[in-house]
Order: structure tokens, then C-alpha cells, then sequence
């Protein structure tokens, strides 16, 4: 199984964004998918429940409410049978819960926003990131992701310098665009969803799909992007 936990302690970078797209490249790849949200809002349920029933499937795990007779790690387990499993996180995680996360993942994916607060916040989540990295004991493959980039900003090169500045690889520069909105808000991911200016924000996810393959135990598929109305979307996998 790829285990693949967005995190960040800084809200609104995008992690549920980015974990609903995953979640949904991957089955529409083909993979048993598995999204479990640690998040008490459930936006990530909340998007799976506006699912069309055409698109392939996600099983959905809430690791929030603690269910009664289950053990911690039961109401956790994705099940034998899932190959990915992503994990969307709240703003403010920390102590016991952040332990937990890291435990159970093999990669750690951080989007950060083109600001000075969500830059600075994000440099201090990195320093606790890896403090707890050394309580778990575990090596993780961890990567940035730029998100919402607006490249005609003046605040674009301190992000350019906020990347360079870090040890961590930059997994993906994902753009500032309404076509992730509107996906959202559909249940649908960013490659699912079809619109004339959808191009350009898919091809910006081939850096991290490649980058996920190197550590994955199965070939990820880059995915090219259909001309197909949506109607004509997917076929669903039912397991
Ligand atoms: N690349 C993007 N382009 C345009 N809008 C985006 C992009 N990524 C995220 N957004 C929008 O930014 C807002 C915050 O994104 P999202 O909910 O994914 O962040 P989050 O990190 O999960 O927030 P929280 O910490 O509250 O859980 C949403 O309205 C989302 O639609
Ligand atoms: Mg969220």
C-alpha cells in the first residue's frame, strides 16, 4: 500500500484540494483507493458524498469520530485491500495526532500558498515537522507542493526563495485556478473535471505523479488528459 498524508498546521494552503485530487487520480487509474479525513469539519467526506455514483470509487474513512467497540488502529485500517490510501489532515494538528500521522504514512506532502503569513507559518510547521519526524524514528519521503501560484504577483519570488530555501524537494507548482473550485465542488478531481483552460493544471501534476512513482510499489500511469464530455466520464470500480 502507498500511504500519502497532506499536512500542514497553516489552513486554507490546500491540503483538501490536493488530497481529493489525488484521491481521485488514483482511482480513475485504477487503484483501490482509500481517502480518510482527520479533519472534524469532513470537507473531504463532504466532497466524496457529492460524488457522482459514475465516478470510479473511493472508500472513505472518518478518523475522527471515535467509533463505539472499534480500537484506535481498527477505526484506522484502510483495509487489506486498498493500494492508496490518502489522508487529509486539519489545520493545527499536533502532539499525539501528528505521531499518529506520521506513523502511518510513507510520504508527507506540505502545500504552501504564495504569502508571507502562510510562508512563515509554513517554515515553522517544516522545524515541527521534522522534530516529530525524529520522535516517530521513521524516514518518510516528504515533499512541497507550491500551491495557488500566481506568477504575476510581486510575492511569487519570495516564494521562489521560500523553496529554495528549504531542504525538502518541490514536488509540484499548482496554480492558482476556478477549475479547482469548480471540481470541488462537483466531487470531482482536478482530472476528472473538464473545461477549455483544464490543460495546463493537469500537465502541472506530472512532477509529483512522477515523484510518488519512484517510491510506490505499483506503476502510477500519467494520465493524459481526455477530450471527453463529462458525461461520458470513468467507469466506476466497485470493491
Ligand atoms: N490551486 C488552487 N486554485 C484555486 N483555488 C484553490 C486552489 N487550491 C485550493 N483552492 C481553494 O482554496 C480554499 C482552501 O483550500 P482547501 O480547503 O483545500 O485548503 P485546506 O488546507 O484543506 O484548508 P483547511 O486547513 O481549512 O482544511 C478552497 O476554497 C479551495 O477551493
Ligand atoms: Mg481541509
Amino acid at each position: 500500500m502507498l500511504r500519502i498524508t497532506l499536512v500542514n498546521t497553516k489552513g486554507g494552503c490546500g491540503k483538501t484540494t490536493i488530497a481529493t485530487s489525488l484521491a481521485s487520480y488514483f482511482a480513475s487509474t485504477g487503484f483501490r483507493t482509500t481517502l480518510m479525513d482527520y479533519d472534524p469539519q469532513g470537507s473531504s467526506r463532504r466532497w466524496l458524498a457529492l460524488r457522482d455514483d459514475d465516478l470510479p470509487a473511493i472508500k472513505s474513512i472518518d478518523a475522527v469520530r471515535q467509533k463505539s467497540g472499534l480500537t484506535r488502529s481498527w477505526q484506522i485500517y484502510a483495509g487489506f485491500d486498498t493500494e492508496v490510501l490518502v489522508v487529509d489532515t486539519p489545520a493545527g494538528i499536533s502532539g499525539s495526532r501528528m505521531i499518529e500521522l506520521l506513523r502511518q504514512t510513507d510520504v508527507v506532502l506540505v502545500p504552501v500558498m504564495q504569502s508571507v503569513i502562510d510562508m512563515q507559518a509554513t517554515a515553522d510547521f517544516i522545524e515541527q515537522l521534522m522534530r516529530v519526524g525524529k520522535v516517530s524514528s521513521q524516514k518518510k519521503r516528504m515533499g512541497l507542493i507550491a500551491n495557488r501560484i500566481r506568477p504575476e504577483a510581486r510575492s511569487y519570488e519570495m516564494l521562489e526563495q521560500f523553496l529554495e530555501g528549504h531542504n525538502l524537494p518541490v514536488v509540484a507548482r499548482i496554480h492558482d485556478s476556478q477549475n479547482y473550485v469548480n471540481a470541488m465542488e462537483q466531487g470531482q478531481g482536478i482530472h476528472e473535471y473538464h473545461s477549455e483552460s483544464i490543460a495546463k493544471d493537469h500537465e502541472q501534476w506530472s512532477p509529483l505523479i512522477k515523484w510518488l512513482n519512484a517510491g510506490s510499489p505499483k506503476a502510477i500511469p500519467i494520465q493524459k488528459p481526455k477530450a471527453v464530455s463529462p458525461l461520458s466520464l470513468g467507469s466506476a470500480v466497485s470493491y
